[in-house]
């Protein structure tokens, strides 16, 4: 029986995903709108959010306090299987949100025997939700949920780092690599969610960089990216 499957954990997310549907609903229905009333590409529509990111990020992010803005079941198992897979026990997770995909990572620790979790949340609400929902799923002494701007509180993660999800303000992915990179094991995972910024996916599929890229058939559409450090 892995943490995964155990009922205290299960029981849990199913919930938390299914508060997830319901707060983020709103949110997704006005982004296909936006989609189609713009008539506009994907492409374009992306280019047009990450330039008022990059504007404000803290503030578009403040406007979503309320919305878990989670992975998906699918996802979130993944990457339970990505964490056990690499045999993790330093992870780094940028954009922590309400700690949805943090459990699926913590799980993987736990089964690994043992491990650290570096969250990052800006939100002050959010990282008290987050801390309370692994303390619910008695995965709360793995994890360090730094509250905080990713950019300053991911400058010492302490030490190798085996597995780096991405998962914050989309323009801040090739920053935040950046930031983890010198501490990133041969090997290491690097997972993007969300991973649409062409700068990021330049960088990440040059080989002369040091990973190995390719996008996932997992969730289409929402730019999943999966990196190995090769160097
Ligand atoms: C897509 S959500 C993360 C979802 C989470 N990984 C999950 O699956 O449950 C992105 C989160 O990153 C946070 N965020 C964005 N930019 C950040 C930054 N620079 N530093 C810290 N948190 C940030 C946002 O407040 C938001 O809660």
């Amino acid at each position: 029986m892995t943490t995964l499957a155990s009922e205290r954990v299960a029981e849990l997310l199913t919930q938390l995903h299914r508060d997830a549907e319901a707060s983020d609903r709103e949110h997704l229905e006005a982004m296909v709108e936006t989609f189609g009333a713009q008539d506009a590409s994907m492409e374009t529509l992306i280019v047009e959010m990450m330039a008022e990111e990059r504007a404000d990020y803290r503030a578009i992010y403040h406007r979503y306090a309320d919305n878990y803005l989670a992975v998906t079941p699918t996802y979130g198992r993944f990457l339970y299987a990505m964490a056990r897979a690499c045999k993790a026990s330093r992870i780094v997770e940028f954009g922590t949100s309400m700690g949805i995909s943090t459990i699926y990572l913590a799980a993987a620790l736990r089964d690994n025997g043992g491990g650290r979790l570096i969250g990052s949340e800006f939100e002050p609400g959010k990282v008290a939700r987050a801390r309370g929902n692994l303390e619910a799923a008695g995965l709360g002494d793995l994890v360090e949920i730094r509250e905080g701007d990713a950019r300053e509180t991911l400058k010492d993660v302490g030490g190798d780092v085996d597995l780096l999800l991405v998962d914050g303000a989309f323009s801040l992915y090739l920053t935040v690599l950046k930031l983890v990179e010198p501490h990133l094991r041969p090997g290491a995972v690097v997972l993007g969610e969300n991973a649409f910024d062409p700068d990021y996916l330049d960088y990440i599929r040059a080989p002369a960089n040091g990973y190995l890229a390719q996008t996932l058939p997992l969730d289409e559409g929402r730019g999943n990216v999966f990196a190995v450090r090769v160097a």
